[in-house]
């Protein structure tokens, strides 16, 4: 069987997770992707760390860029995060002619318009299950399970630590604090948790389903961003006496004069599923004028659950890497001269 080879930026909660699920399920993601997935760089700044995990099944570089004009590598997965040298690592990657697959939200929906059309201009790939809900697989949902729809609208609980936070409130009556501390323990929040308390990662998130779901392009600085960081045990106790418990949710609906595009606490009714969402589940409820409303729930981060949904794309981009472009999937998903022009709405 071949060998498709792959440069790996990072190997922190999310790229440790990926290299244990490409050997621990070698052979099963060998049969479904056709081919051999293999690790063979990998970019860390602690390489002795990195080597701890590794050993020298890989070559650990601290220079991403030596990985991404690796010559011998077909596939980039970035799991660096931020959007300096991710951003740099991946257009290099992209201008080298290989595919890439990243769980970097902020990348994507700051940079993202740029990275779709150098891919599209050099006919790769770039996948981004991960960047979304974790393990949950909403953006192939999206993308490929509801084409025959007009997206109306989708609403969901998109963010892992402020769930758990807000759960660990209610149910253990734990402190903001200790929550958002055991929420970084268990490796749910971004390397600086303010992204995740004051909503920038669900409306990071949001952008690309908004993207997605109605061809429009990526527009972060148009999302209207409301974080958990304000409420109080008291704000929970009060909600749940009303019936209500307080999720945050990311909320984006098209209207006759345009797009919402909004994050923000809401009391949701606690018979309604999204209630019952708990801890660092996710669940995206997407509305298509033929199907109806339709539901998407698991875990929405974390190592494990994240791995599966960057090694899903590793499959898929594998697979597909032998295809035309024109009959790749996530190629055709971004065209940007096929976008529809919709205003988002001011909030
Ligand atoms: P971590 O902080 O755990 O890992 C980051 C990795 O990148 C580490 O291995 C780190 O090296 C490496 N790194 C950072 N800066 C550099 C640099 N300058 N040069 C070389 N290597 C570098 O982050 P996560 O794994 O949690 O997140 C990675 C990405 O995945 C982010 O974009 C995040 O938003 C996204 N994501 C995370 C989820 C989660 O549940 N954690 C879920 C979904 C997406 P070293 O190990 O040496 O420090
Ligand atoms: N910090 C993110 C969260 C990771 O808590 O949802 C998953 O994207």
């Amino acid at each position: 069987m071949s060998v498709v080879k792959v440069g790996l930026l990072g190997l922190g909660v999310v790229g440790g997770g990926v290299w244990k699920v490409l050997q621990s399920n070698d052979s099963e993601i060998a049969r479904r992707a056709g081919r051999r997935i293999e690790v063979t760089a990998v970019a860390v700044r602690d390489v002795d760390k990195a080597r701890r995990l590794v050993g020298d099944r890989a070559r650990i570089v601290q220079d991403g860029m030596e990985v991404v004009r690796d010559p011998d590598i077909d596939i980039v997965v970035e799991l660096v995060g931020g959007d300096t040298l991710a951003r740099q690592w991946v257009l290099e990657a992209i201008e080298q002619g290989k595919h890439v697959v990243t769980a970097n939200k902020a990348l994507l929906a700051k940079h993202g318009n740029e990275i779709f059309a150098a891919a599209h201009r050099k006919g790769v790939m770039v996948t981004y299950e991960a960047a979304v809900a974790g393990g949950i697989p909403i953006i192939k949902a999206i993308r490929e399970g509801l084409t025959a729809n007009r997206i109306q609208w989708l609403a969901g609980i998109i963010n892992g630590t402020t769930n758990f936070i807000l759960s660990e409130m209610r149910t253990r009556s734990l402190t903001f604090d200790a929550a958002l501390a055991d929420a970084q323990r268990l490796g749910y929040a971004e390397a600086d948790p303010t992204f995740d308390i004051e909503g920038v990662d669900a409306a990071h998130k949001l952008t690309l389903l908004a993207s997605l779901a109605f061809g429009i392009p990526v527009q972060f600085d148009k999302a209207h961003i409301e974080g958990i960081s304000r409420l109080a045990q008291e704000d929970i106790g009060h909600a749940e006496r009303l019936g209500y418990r307080i999720k945050l949710l990311g909320i984006t609906k098209r209207g006759a004069d345009g797009i919402e595009l909004r994050v923000h606490p809401t009391l949701v009714p606690s018979q309604c599923l999204l209630a019952n969402v708990e801890g660092a589940m996710n669940a995206v409820l997407v509305n298509g004028d033929v199907v109806g409303p339709t539901l998407y729930y698991g875990q929405g981060a974390g190592e494990l659950p994240t791995a599966s949904a960057v090694v899903a794309d590793l499959v898929d981009v594998t697979r597909l890497a032998a295809a035309e472009p024109e009959h790749r999937v996530p190629y055709l998903a971004f065209q940007q001269d096929a976008m529809v022009d919709i205003p988002i709405l001011p909030i």
